[in-house]
């Protein structure tokens, strides 16, 4: 199915997982990020992630298929350069686009400076040379269409009023006619990366021209999903409500849920039965302590920031926000309703990343509660099967610990932050902790018999 040359642009979570499952298709790969580390590990086989199946894929295929550098000088002479840079919010909820800016710039320089590309490959480091090797180089001639394909979430008309006016400044070349443009958003959930990159629901492209959308389309021939092939602002919408929409689903599990406790009623109970409605689904509908996580939040405030820069005051994402902001409020106001002052109480964490099966902490919900048990003066003893390493800048007075237990011995309550699998195995380890009080905002706890539970919503 492979054989086209691709550049992957930004080596992250969406980077590295496209890189990996591209190279795996066939096609010969170069990751291009500007840390250096990153891209030493990539050469040498080690994922710049923890994902299930990445590092197989980077053992199968690194100094191969997949290769990484520094530099842009791969972009020139390949058939697609896939931006995956990061997005992040600026102060105000505002995209962010600073990389996307600078990667664009870098992808013009290197379209312009074809020939310089090929005396500098040849010239530079053997990590380089490999690249070019396996990339298959050979100086392309001027049919060649690359096509630059945004893959990072960006707000509509970002590619067609940003991207595009910057590549021509620097290539000196016309878009549409020079080189290609496309918008591929990404789909794929974190600790399910690799699974969801190869098994979509759907595969979207947002086009410039129909030629554009060819070149991308043609690397997802096979897959077995609906295919999409649309314009670029709409493409870049798509990704936006898509996830605008699960964000919601879980704020109105959480609305629904805060009555439900109200009520002395388990609000999963109430949710199983109305996702068996097959105009609702299951999905999305677990109640807890929000969500978390490196996309929804900022793309929730990007897209409101979007709208209210339109003139368009968008009330329900707003209020999605507002109530996944309050959730883990809530959790702090259960655990004083349980033991008045937190000031000098030890409290144990359980849960740091953002959600199960990554050591990603962005936007974490155990984040506010930390901040708030901390300014209450209550002292914190945490534990996450993966995140802690990364906890540990945000919060590098908390004590961190290698087991659950652990951080439970003599702790007066625990908090459950994050839906772990091994945290539903829970039991005996709550036996060390000074009173059993466990508030578990992810409804992950099995055994409650013997400990004062209480769950957020339920
Ligand atoms: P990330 O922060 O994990 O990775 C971004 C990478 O870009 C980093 O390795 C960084 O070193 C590199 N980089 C920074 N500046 C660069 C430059 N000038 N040139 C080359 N590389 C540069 O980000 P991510 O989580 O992979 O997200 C990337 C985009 O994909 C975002 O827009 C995000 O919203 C979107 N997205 C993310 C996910 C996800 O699960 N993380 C899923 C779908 C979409
Ligand atoms: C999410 C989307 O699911 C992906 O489709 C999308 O590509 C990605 O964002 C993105 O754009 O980056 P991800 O953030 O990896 O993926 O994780 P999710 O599984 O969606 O969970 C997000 C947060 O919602 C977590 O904090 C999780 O605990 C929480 N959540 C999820 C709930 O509170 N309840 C639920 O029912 C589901």
């Amino acid at each position: 199915m492979g054989d086209s040359s691709i550049s992957i642009i930004g080596a992250g979570y969406v980077g590295a997982v496209t890189a990996a499952c591209l190279a795996e298709l066939g096609h010969n790969v170069c990751c291009i990020d500007v840390d250096a580390e990153k891209v030493d590990n990539i050469n040498a086989g080690i994922p710049p992630i923890h994902e299930e199946g990445l590092e197989e894929l980077f053992q199968k295929h690194a100094g191969k298929m997949l290769v990484a550098a520094t530099d842009y000088t791969s972009v020139a002479d390949s058939d697609v350069s896939f931006i995956c840079v990061g997005t992040p919010s600026a102060q105000d909820g505002e995209i962010d686009l600073s990389v996307i800016k600078t990667a664009s710039k870098s992808i013009g320089i290197s379209l312009r400076n074809n020939e310089k590309y090929h005396v500098i490959a040849v010239k530079s480091t053997s990590v380089i040379k490999a690249a070019s090797k396996s990339i298959g180089i050979s100086l392309r001639n001027s049919e060649n269409y690359h096509v630059i394909a945004v893959k990072s979430t960006v707000v509509p008309e970002t590619t067609q009023n940003v991207v595009i006016p910057i590549v021509e400044e620097y290539s000196q070349k016309r878009a549409g006619i020079d080189f290609g443009v496309a918008v591929n958003p990404e789909f794929l959930r974190e600790g399910r990366a690799v699974h969801d990159f190869v098994n979509p629901d759907r595969i979207v492209i947002g086009e410039l021209d129909k030629r554009s959308g060819g070149v991308v389309a043609q690397l997802y021939e096979g897959f077995d999903c609906p295919l999409i092939r649309t314009g670029l602002k709409t493409a870049e919408m798509i990704k936006y409500a898509s996830n605008a929409f699960l964000a919601t689903k879980i704020s109105f599990a959480n609305d629904i849920g805060n009555i439900c406790k109200e009520l002395d009623i388990d609000t999963y109970e109430v949710m199983h039965a109305v996702g068996l409605d097959h105009r609702i689904s299951p999905s999305f509908l677990r109640a807890g302590a929000g969500f978390g996580g490196s996309c929804f939040p900022k793309d929730m405030r990007a897209l409101i920031h979007k709208a209210e820069e339109l003139g368009y005051r968008p009330k329900l994402l707003r209020s999605v926000m507002d109530v996944n902001e309050g959730q883990p409020k809530r959790m702090i106001r259960l655990l004083e309703r349980k033991l008045g002052n937190l000031s000098g109480r030890k409290i144990a964490v359980l849960g740091l990343a953002f959600k199960n099966d990554t050591d990603d902490v962005r936007e974490s919900r155990a984040i506010p509660v930390i901040k708030m048990l901390t300014d209450k003066g209550a002292r914190v003893y945490a534990y996450d099967p993966a995140a802690n390493e990364n906890m540990r800048p945000i919060f590098p007075n908390i004590r961190y610990h290698s087991s659950a237990k652990d951080a439970l011995e003599d702790a007066d309550a625990c908090l459950v932050m994050t839906e772990w699998d091994e945290f539903k195995k829970l039991g005996d380890e709550f036996k060390v902790m000074k009173n059993r009080i466990v508030i578990d905002g992810r409804n992950i706890i099995a055994f409650r018999e013997h400990i004062d539970y209480e769950g957020l919503c339920w």
